[in-house]
């Protein structure tokens, strides 16, 4: 491991500290994929549970995991038995500036078609991604399909472009196809779970993209630490946060012209703003969905965050009444 790479690492271990993960179980899947690297064993997620059921906190287990001999011998050797969870600060904007580095110094190997097909089906894909040769990736979303009603603008020349949310970057590649002069892609979540942001290298690698990337969460979005951009995509993100408005906020202060949220809708029936709280996983059945709120609800918080011009682009219904995405464009 390179002194940039346990940097890297040492800042992830901190930020799955400071996420709120639901539940235990959900916060040691992310403990692992960032310490480990890998899937929690059934018996270690066990052992690891009944730590904190027995009182242990959540830093205390990050701790006792990177005291761990696995993750000790993926240290450089003068960086073994330090402590480095209590004694690392939270990442400020000197790091992140080290996380940003310009695209040129990405270097970009050719994989033969094969060993792209084979590492295309070694990964967990959200994204349908086409990465040219007949080579899609199989993601549950058929994503190419939703630009119609997200419209992005056709041509992007020369605009920096914001895709917070990005997971597997399809959005991100998209908005580089159209011609935006830089592209930055931020994810937290996904990015530490499932084959955390492998995916998104390997087709950044296939498309022999420039977009960049910066593993940071929405809350800690600030021009400070990655200034602003004329256009920020938030595309299925809302409901997955457990403090809406607070991250338009944050999402405000990163856009310097114009912001196009995407997300799902629902409660139509009610005029005012209403928005329902999904405190577990009633929202279907996934831990990670907070809020759902109605179209009145995204525009007026939307407003509050600081946007003077805010529109409905489109609205789909669901088979389920009363529920469906929309797409707001909304301007500083
Ligand atoms: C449903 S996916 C949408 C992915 C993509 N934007 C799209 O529209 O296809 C939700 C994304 O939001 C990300 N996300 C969830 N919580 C987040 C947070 N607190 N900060 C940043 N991204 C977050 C997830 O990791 C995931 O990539």
């Amino acid at each position: 491991m390179t002194p940039e790479q346990s940097q890297h690492l040492k800042a992830n271990i901190q930020k799955t500290l400071s996420t709120h993960a639901k539940n235990d179980e959900s916060f040691l899947w992310m403990a692992y994929w960032v310490i480990f690297e890998r899937e929690a064993d059934p018996d270690g997620l066990e052992g690891w549970l009944n730590e904190l059921n027995t009182g242990a906190s959540r830093s205390t287990v990050i701790k006792k995991m990177v005291e761990a001999h696995e993750f000790q011998q993926r240290l450089p050797e003068e960086n073994r038995g330090q402590p480095l969870v209590t004694s690392f600060p939270m990442p400020n904007r000197e790091m992140m500036k080290e996380f940003l580095p310009p695209a040129e110094d990405f270097p970009v190997v050719p994989l033969s078609i094969d060993e792209l097909k084979e590492q295309v089906a070694s990964k967990h894909w959200f994204h349908q991604i086409n990465l040219g040769n007949g080579i899609i990736t199989p993601g549950q979303d058929d994503s190419a399909a939703k630009l119609p009603r997200i419209k992005i603008p056709e041509k992007l020349d020369g605009m920096t472009v914001l895709d917070i949310g990005a997971w597997n970057g399809f959005f991100s590649f998209e908005a580089e196809r159209r011609g935006a002069s830089r592209v930055l892609a931020t994810d937290s979540y996904a990015w530490h779970t499932w084959d955390g942001k492998s995916g998104f290298d390997l087709a950044r690698r296939a498309l022999n993209s420039k977009v960049q990337a910066l593993e940071i969460d929405i809350l800690d979005l600030s021009p400070d630490k990655i200034g602003t951009f004329d256009l920020v995509l938030c595309l299925g993100v809302l409901y997955h946060m457990r403090h809406p408005l607070l991250s338009l906020e944050k999402v405000f202060s990163v856009t310097g012209n114009q912001l196009i949220l995407e997300t799902t809708v629902e409660l139509f029936s009610e005029d005012r703003p209403a928005m329902v709280f999904y405190p577990g996983t009633e929202f279907a059945n996934d831990p990670t969905n907070w809020c759902g709120a109605n179209p009145a609800a995204v525009i007026a918080m939307l407003k509050v965050a600081g946007f003077t011009k805010v529109e409905l682009a489109s609205l789909v219904d669901f088979p389920i009444p009363n529920t469906g995405r929309a797409t707001f464009h909304a301007w500083r």
